[in-house]
């Protein structure tokens, strides 16, 4: 699905900021990407939804992406709703200039019910909580029929019942044979996926979980940031000094 040789990316009229990717994804696999605040998680997406242009290396992806962006509060004045949202992901399907009709919002309200929100379609995106926001731009992807979803830092800032949802979400569409790349502080989360990558300005290793996350490979991708609880699994992380730790 996706497989990347030595990239490296940066943004235009800047640096290189992101060296030395080596990676791939096959169907189905859940790959979670660690490394501390501007160690490079969303450049890498970025640069797998060709946003970004690679200045060494090369990729391939093959297969249809649908993304769930950080939301931010401030991107969510616009009046749309949950519907809106999810009806975003059947651009792209038919020709630009038919809206979407009703075979589509059967469609999109069908997405809303995977995501267990199909009694909130008319709502306004804005207004919903972290967790359903985050689980509208999921349905997005399903319209989209993604076989790739890229999912920046979903997490944060859910409280641990959406997190146990969204964590569900995730192995649902990882067991439809699609691939999905999660950037995550969690690294006791990143454990139970198939395939760890861990960046910092460059990246540091890539590999199933009990091969990167080891104490040498943590300490180079957080700079000896690491939180140690007692069951001797690093867990979470100090984020960049001054900022609260996540555990
Ligand atoms: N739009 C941008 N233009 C220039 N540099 C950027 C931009 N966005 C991020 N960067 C730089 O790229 C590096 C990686 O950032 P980012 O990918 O956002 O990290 P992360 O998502 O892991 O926190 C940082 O040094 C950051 O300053
Ligand atoms: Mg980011």
């Amino acid at each position: 699905m996706i497989d990347a040789r030595g990239l490296a990316i940066g943004y235009r009229g800047g640096p290189t900021v992101l060296t030395d990717v080596t990676f791939s994804v096959m169907p189905g696999e859940r790959v979670g990407v660690l490394g501390p605040n501007g160690g490079g998680k969303t450049t890498l997406m970025r640069a797998l939804l060709g946003e970004l242009e690679s200045r060494a290396g090369t990729f391939t992806i093959e297969g249809r992406q649908g993304t769930v962006p950080q939301t931010e509060r401030s991107r969510l004045d616009y009046p749309v709703s949950a519907l809106d949202v999810v009806l975003m992901g059947a651009l792209g399907r038919g020709p630009w200039w038919r809206r979407p009709g009703r075979a589509e919002r059967a469609l999109a309200q069908a997405a809303l019910e995977r995501v267990g929100l199909e009694d909130r379609a008319r709502e306004t995106f804005g207004e919903l909580s972290g967790g359903q926001r985050q689980r509208v731009l999921v349905a997005r992807a399903l319209m989209q029929d993604a076989d790739i979803v890229l999912f920046d830092e979903p997490f944060t800032g859910l409280d641990t019942p959406s997190a146990a949802r969204l964590t569900a979400l995730i192995d649902a569409l990882a067991a439809e044979g699609r691939s999905v790349l999660v950037s995550t502080h969690d690294v006791g989360q990143a454990r139970a996926w198939d395939h760890v990558l861990c960046l910092n300005g460059r990246m540091i290793e890539f590999g199933p979980p009990e091969h990167v996350l080891t104490e040498t490979v943590l300490a180079e991708t957080y700079e000896h940031a690491v939180i140690r609880i007692p069951d001797g699994w690093p867990r979470g992380v100090t984020q960049s000094a001054g900022a609260s730790a996540r555990a």
